[in-house]
């Protein structure tokens, strides 16, 4: 999936990716809000985890800057066996967050869904992850009152 507007585009991720992932996965900066994970990942659970991952599809966020493409993030899509799949995502690359990428790959990510069917999708977010929560609201996402806690936003799309 390519934007025409931005110079943002998502492609699958493959197994060569697995050790950028680990290293932008295993930031502080980054897992700090992930609901589960509170350690920089291991080697056997990232790619165990890789191994058994079902109904769910993992991109990698690329950016085209002076000419070249370079791989800053990653964003994923889960539960696609249902008629709600969850989304994450993070910008690996730390300086370049809060310059639009993050925003510009959700609404990449909804194309993706959209276009293989989904009309619905959810995010969970830390109620104190203000960019995450900015982000998902301006790609038409609204709270979902019923499954928030008072730590966890739970925010739906509906197209
Ligand atoms: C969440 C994340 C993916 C967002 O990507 P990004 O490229 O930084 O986001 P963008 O620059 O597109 O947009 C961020 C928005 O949040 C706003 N924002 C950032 N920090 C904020 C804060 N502390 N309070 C309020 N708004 C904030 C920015 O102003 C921007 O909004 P705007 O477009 O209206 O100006 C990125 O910050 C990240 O990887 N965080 C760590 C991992 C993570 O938390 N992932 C989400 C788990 S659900």
């Amino acid at each position: 999936v390519k934007s025409t507007k931005h110079t943002v585009k998502l492609s699958p991720a493959t197994h060569n990716d697995l050790e950028l992932i680990m290293a932008w996965r295993s930031h502080p900066n980054i897992y700090h809000y992930f609901k589960q994970q509170n350690a920089p990942l291991t080697w056997e659970e990232h790619s165990g985890f890789w191994h058994r991952r079902k109904n769910r599809e993992d991109f990698i966020v690329e950016l085209r800057e002076n000419g070249a493409w370079r791989k800053v993030g990653t964003i994923n899509v889960n539960n696609l066996d249902s008629d709600m799949p969850e989304i994450g995502i993070l910008i690996g690359e730390l300086t370049l967050q809060g310059k639009g990428v993050g925003g510009q790959s959700l609404k990449l990510c909804l194309d993706w869904l959209k276009i293989f069917g989904y009309t619905k999708a959810k995010a969970v977010i830390h109620t104190d992850n203000k960019a995450s929560q900015q982000i998902f609201l301006q790609a038409g996402f609204k709270p979902d009152k019923k499954e928030s806690t008072k730590e966890w936003h739970c925010l739906i799309y509906e197209k």
